[in-house]
């Protein structure tokens, strides 16, 4: 499709034509689309914008926004052609290998450095270093959006994180880069959690030494090296196939399968990847997944039984069940 703004304009009549457009394509939120492509064309922020209204718009920067405006009213996500978005106040790179890092999401983030902190004052522990020695696993990291957070949030914490998608790994591997915590998170391609199997012996090493001490010390050692996570997040896959044909086009054209789709109805990879966490996860060890809109009647049951222990269920801010989290009973080793 070719955008009506072929000659240079000023910035207020650019943007004004912008939006009409935009509006015509019946884009969502139109204006904000507008205006993030005109900044993104310009390089220059909101402010500059606003505080500019009447200054030309160079040659180059106005064919570069009029075909930003051409694609975005043919379908394109706004994140694919800025190849940036927001989340928890960073900035990451996007690319059509990665979901969009989603608002939601950051409901799953809160909802583990609460349980963290609680954990902590449970035990009567105060951290100098937030996530001191905690190891983390993140179960289809996308965009590297929720490691990332948490590994700037908890500096003392290392993690793994893991993809089925090549592609969508190089994208977190750099944004990992890009905020400067690369060194504490090792990405590896891999369904679910099957090839953090060995994760255990490399990390049970200071835990050896502290369980020498301990009495029925060999199952102890056992079972750190088999279980040596701290925590698991997940945001995996959930939207049903059959509803496919009701995602909104920038979605369901541009975003890649393997990040939407759970199966035919959605919350199929559930099941394996909480049988997976509850094998990888240590005494007391928390488990936070994100839920698709209509996920909890078929996940909640999941975590019935002595498997698990303080399930608990957030709300997003549009009243939808979108987090759960659970833990590990901390009294048995070998429940499984
Ligand atoms: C909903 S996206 C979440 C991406 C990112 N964590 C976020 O919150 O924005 C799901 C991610 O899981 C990956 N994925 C899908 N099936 C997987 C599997 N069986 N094992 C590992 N990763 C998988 C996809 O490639 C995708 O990156």
């Amino acid at each position: 499709m070719k955008s009506d703004i072929t000659t240079p304009a000023d910035v207020r009549a650019a943007l004004k034509d912008g939006i009409a457009q935009l509006r015509r394509a019946q884009v969502p939120s139109y204006t904000l689309a507008a205006e993030l492509l005109l900044m993104h064309a310009l390089g220059r922020d909101r402010a500059w914008i606003y505080a500019h209204p009447d200054d030309a718009i160079p040659d180059e920067a106005a064919q570069s926004y009029s075909a930003l405006i051409a694609r975005r009213a043919a379908g394109e996500p706004t994140q694919h052609l800025t190849g940036k978005q927001e989340f928890w106040t960073l900035e990451f790179e996007v690319t059509p290998d990665v979901l969009i890092p989603r608002p939601e999401t950051e409901h799953l983030i809160e909802v583990a450095l609460d349980r963290l902190g609680l954990r902590e004052v449970r035990l009567g522990r105060s951290q100098e270093t937030p996530g001191d020695g905690l190891l983390i696993a993140d179960v289809g990291t996308g965009s590297g959006c929720i490691v990332v957070v948490l590994a700037k949030e908890l500096p003392g914490a290392r993690f793994f994180a893991t993809d089925l998608s090549a592609a969508a790994l190089a994208v977190a591997r750099r944004n990992a880069a890009r905020h400067s915590v690369s060194d504490r998170i090792h990405f590896l391609e891999s369904n679910l959690l099957e090839k953090l199997s060995s994760v255990g012996a490399q990390h049970a090493a200071p835990l050896r030494k502290h369980a020498s001490g301990m009495r029925n010390r060999e199952s102890r050692i056992t079972s750190y090296e088999s279980r040596p996570f701290d925590v698991i997040v997940s945001n995996p896959p959930y939207i049903g196939r059959r509803e496919a044909s009701a995602l909104p086009r920038e979605v369901r054209e541009h975003e890649p399968e393997v990040a939407l789709y759970g199966g035919a109805e959605g919350y199929e990879l559930y099941p394996e990847l909480i049988a997976q966490a509850a094998a990888k996860l240590k005494p007391g060890g928390l488990l936070v997944l994100e839920l698709g809109h209509n996920s909890l009647p078929a996940v909640r049951p999941l975590f019935d039984g002595p498997v698990w222990t303080d399930v608990s269920v957030t709300n997003d801010l549009a009243g939808i069940p979108r987090v759960l989290a659970a833990e590990r009973p901390v009294s048995t080793l070998l429940c499984t």
